[in-house]
């Protein structure tokens, strides 16, 4: 299926929606970003120049590929400028109830029904949000991508149970078209890619807590012997703790299972504030980065 976006809507400037918006640009499609927070918008337009200037003198692109993605991403503060986008991808905060009333104002302000309303939720049912978006509902997909966004290939395109199969198709023509490589599931919690990573990082947790080997070592053997680029604790840390333990839940309550329970030192690290790269400190230490 041809896919024919022009303009892409993207919610939220952090690190997933200022990737989102940075490999849309670069495929030649105008994208504007919003965010309610200035200080969000401008770290994103500083990251958006520096990332590309990395890559122009890395000899990965020209100077004139850097001046035209720029030139493509506009920004704003109100959803208002998202007027003639006929895409849009969510990328917020991790919060359903949040999502869902973001959703319901995106289906009465883009009532057009060929605009996609896509959410990159990594573990939030993407049938709920297509419910609160109301007649909407089969405008919603899933369209999960992975961090860097720039650098993963992967894009996780979900089906809700409300999701129409044109929709589907143009979610994978437009994933395409961005450069990457996306493949289907269905709306289970987790999806596939944490449905299966999230057990793997919460045992790693569990081995740590059990004393059967030192973060270096449970990290360095997941690397060297199973060719991860990052090892389980690494990985966790950059993900963020607290979203590797509000993923757990959604397993834990979705599946009904409790070897899906989060690990208790895993939960203990949030609880100190130690959330990975952001706070600084995680299972390692960044304070000296
Ligand atoms: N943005 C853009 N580019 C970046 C980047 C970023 N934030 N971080 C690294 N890169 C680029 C570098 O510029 C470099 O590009 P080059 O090859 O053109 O020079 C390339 O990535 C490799 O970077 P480095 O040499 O600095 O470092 P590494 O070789 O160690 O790679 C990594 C870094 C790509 C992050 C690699 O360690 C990796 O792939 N880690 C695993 C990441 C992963 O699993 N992500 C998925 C997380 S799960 C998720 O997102 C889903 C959610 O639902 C939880």
């Amino acid at each position: 299926m041809a896919d024919t976006v022009k303009k892409i809507g993207v919610v939220g400037a952090g690190q997933m929606g200022g990737g989102i918006a940075q490999v849309a640009a670069m495929a030649g499609i105008e994208v504007v970003v919003h965010d309610a927070f200035p200080g969000a918008i401008d770290k994103c337009k500083g990251l958006h120049s520096k990332l590309l200037a990395r890559a122009v003198e890395k000899q990965k692109i020209t100077q004139a590929d850097m001046d035209g993605a720029l030139k493509r991403i506009s920004y704003t503060e109100s959803l208002d400028g998202f007027k003639g986008v006929d895409w849009v991808v969510e990328a917020i905060v991790e919060d359903a109830k949040v999502k869902h009333d973001l959703f319901q104002k995106l289906a009465t302000m883009l009532p057009d029904e060929k605009v996609v309303l896509a959410t990159n939720t990594s573990s939030i049912s993407i049938t709920q949000i297509a419910a609160a978006a109301g007649d909407a509902a089969h405008r919603i997909v899933g369209m999960h991508f992975f961090n860097p966004v720039p650098v993963m290939q992967l894009v996780e395109v979900i089906r809700g149970m409300q999701t129409s199969d044109n929709v589907v198709d143009r979610t994978v023509a437009l994933a395409e078209r961005m450069g990457k490589t996306p493949l289907k599931a269905n709306d289970r919690p987790g999806f596939v890619s944490n449905r299966v990573l999230m057990p793997l990082i919460n045992e790693a947790f569990h081995a740590l807590m059990e004393g059967v080997a030192e973060p270096e070592a449970i990290d360095g053997i997941m690397k060297l012997g199973c060719n991860h680029p990052m090892g389980p604790l690494r990985l966790a840390d950059f993900i963020g703790l607290d979203t590797c333990v509000h993923i757990m839940n959604v397993l834990h309550e979705g599946l009904g299972n409790p070897k899906y329970a989060p690990c208790p030192l895993l939960k203990q690290y949030v609880a100190a504030g130690r959330l990975g790269d952001k706070s600084g400190a995680g299972v390692y230490d960044y304070s000296k980065k």
